[in-house]
């Protein structure tokens, strides 16, 4: 079977992303479709031009689908600071700024990307938006999931606990914590909002990455092909 547009559009931005991975680098491994995408065509690197990487991996998913593709895995102890982390993004705004965290793999994501010296975002062009909205996930630990839904509200936001699909109860993630999709009518202040969130005692982290602009490069992909998306200022509200 054929892959439909969308597909095409993450296995373009995927294949891009690849021919960008340098001999010698130490690589974050994002989580979800595009980065599997990313990940096919980094072992097809390897095992043609015999490349040598190293991956950090930022899921349990990611970590079984390398092991699976052959590529070499090593961990931020042994390899503190990646030359470049490779992830996927739920939106993208026009100065970069994103929304992670659909596949629950935010928290290790950040770390990666807070610790890499390079970052790029591949994505079918879909993802990109002139302004970020609607629901940020955010890795709670569940002893404090109360609280800090109650708060979630007091910031204007609607809370709810992210139920698995396949079973019963919350979605566990790789760290044990849970995930509250808090849904905002607008985000007018992203920046300031992932402040606000990720000071609440008991939260992990939370799906607003707006620290890493600079450093990140976004790649959009389309079912013909894939482009550089040029950063532009935001227009704020
Ligand atoms: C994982 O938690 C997410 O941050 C993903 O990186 C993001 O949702 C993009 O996933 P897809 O590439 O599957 O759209």
């Amino acid at each position: 079977m054929r892959p439909d547009p969308r597909e095409k559009a993450k296995i373009n931005a995927g294949r891009k992303a690849a021919e960008m991975v340098e001999d010698g680098m130490v690589l974050g491994l994002g989580t979800g479709s595009t980065t599997h995408h990313f990940m096919v065509q980094l072992a097809e690197r390897i095992r043609k031009e015999g490349i040598r990487i190293a991956g950090v991996p930022t899921s349990l998913q990611t970590e079984i689908r390398a092991r699976a593709l052959s590529i070499p895995l090593t961990t931020l102890d042994d390899c503190p600071c990646p030359d470049l982390a490779v992830d996927g993004a739920d939106q993208i705004d026009p100065g970069f700024r994103l929304v992670k965290g659909r596949g629950a793999a935010l928290t290790r994501e950040k770390v990666v990307a807070a610790a890499s010296a390079g970052i790029i975002i591949i994505a079918g062009e879909e993802k990109l938006v002139e302004r970020l909205s609607g629901t940020v996930p955010v890795e709670v630990i569940p002893f404090a999931v109360t609280p800090v839904m109650r708060a979630l509200e007091r910031l204007g936001g609607t809370p709810s606990i992210r139920e698995g699909k396949e079973k019963d109860g919350p979605v566990i993630t790789d760290n044990g914590n849970y995930i509250v999709d808090c849904a905002f009518p607008e985000i007018p202040d992203p920046p300031g909002l992932e402040e606000e969130i990720t000071a609440l005692p008991g939260v992990l982290e939370c799906g607003l990455f707006c620290r890493y602009a600079k450093k990140t490069r976004v790649l959009a992909g389309r079912a013909d092909g894939c482009r550089v998306v040029k950063k532009r200022p935001v227009q704020e509200i």
